[in-house]
């Protein structure tokens, strides 16, 4: 009995050094991501990842509030490598919450644009979205559209649709107004551009788009990439949007048009965060960046990279090019503004 008792320890002695020992090797070869990002595409670049490195990719996926909040309970302790989120205002907010660490990447530093990333490199751009003024031919002419702020005139009383104040798109628009208006000029665009809508908001971009094309509103505030998505929903009204309505670039001879990105970062307490720097790099690459822009209709970050010829037929165009810290910097300011003037959450 007594050597039975023995026996039975050594074992779970054993047993629990297994487990140990399984512990590390997992950590050496896995890495966590923590993303907002909800494609299949992605799915598809971390098995291409998995199978060029060996490295297995977990996913985590959640919202921006609940993942920072994780991020910062689960403190040295995380299994978190990388945070990925759709807006990246999120990854400033993020580092000045002191949850990302800088990581060294020449690779990183050529392919991403400077105004696509943080200046003391805690997060990279990875794709970029344009929120762009989407117009029906039949009942806007080209000619009549010019910038954000003309959207704001009179001609255009109950007129616009564009999503909620609670959208981190459109709180990353009035940011960037900030940046580039002022706070007074922003606040007096927001408010008579809520005074123009055509009716109190709701929906996804796609909902502002059919609101357009069934003759609710002649223009939407949209981001580009649905118009692929809705071309390859399989969805009739979504096909008949994308195939009716048509993109117009704003501000072109002032500012530019607002970019977002999706961006991304290695956090402060990576259990494995040389085969996260791997995996960034690998996002950014040539082959990632390609797979992502013909699947996702985001245009890609990596320059090297062709435009899908969906991207090419909407026209190239001058992108607002402020740095996106902007959008984290200015996001309470937005968000106050927003309220102020009734945009309704
Ligand atoms: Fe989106």
């Amino acid at each position: 009995m007594k050597n039975l008792f023995l026996s039975l320890s050594v074992l779970a002695v054993i047993m629990v050094l297994g487990a140990c020992q399984l512990g590390i090797n997992r950590s050496e070869n896995a890495i966590t991501v923590f993303s907002e990002r909800h494609y299949e595409a992605d799915r598809e670049l971390y098995e291409m990842f998995e199978q060029k490195t060996g490295i297995q990719v977990n996913l985590v996926r959640g919202e921006t509030d609940p993942l920072l909040s994780r991020l910062e309970n689960e403190g040295e302790d995380t299994i978190a490598d990388i945070l990925i989120m759709s807006d990246a205002g999120g990854l400033h907010r993020a580092k000045e919450r002191g949850l990302l660490q800088a990581i060294e990447s020449p690779f990183l530093m050529e392919v991403v644009p400077e105004y696509l990333r943080d200046e003391d490199n805690y997060w990279f751009g990875m794709t970029k979205r344009a929120r762009v003024i989407v117009y029906h031919p039949d009942r806007v002419d080209v000619s009549e559209l010019s910038t954000y702020q003309a959207l704001t005139e009179p001609a255009w009383q109950g007129r616009v649709v564009t999503r909620q104040a609670s959208n981190i798109y459109n709180q990353s628009l009035m940011a960037a107004m900030i940046e580039v208006l002022g706070d007074a000029e922003a606040y007096d665009f927001a408010e008579a551009l809520v005074n123009n809508f055509a009716e109190s908001p709701s929906g996804n971009d796609r909902a502002q788009a059919n609101k357009v094309l069934q003759g609710i509103a002649d223009v939407a505030i949209m981001n580009t990439y649905y118009f692929g998505i809705m071309l390859n929903s399989g969805e009739d009204w979504q096909i008949q949007a994308a195939n009716t309505l048509r993109i117009f670039f704003p501000n072109q001879d002032t500012t530019g048009t607002h970019i977002n990105a999706s961006a991304i970062g290695v956090t402060k307490h990576a259990p494995n965060p040389e085969a996260a720097q791997e995996f960034i790099e690998f996002l950014l690459s040539e082959e990632a960046q390609s797979h992502i822009t013909n699947n996702t209709f985001e245009y890609p970050v990596n320059q090297n990279v062709e435009l899908p010829d969906l991207l090419v037929s909407w026209g190239s165009f001058k992108e607002m090019n402020i740095n996106l810290k902007a959008l984290g910097i200015h996001n309470n300011r937005a968000k106050e503004i927003m309220d102020q003037v009734g945009w309704d959450n």
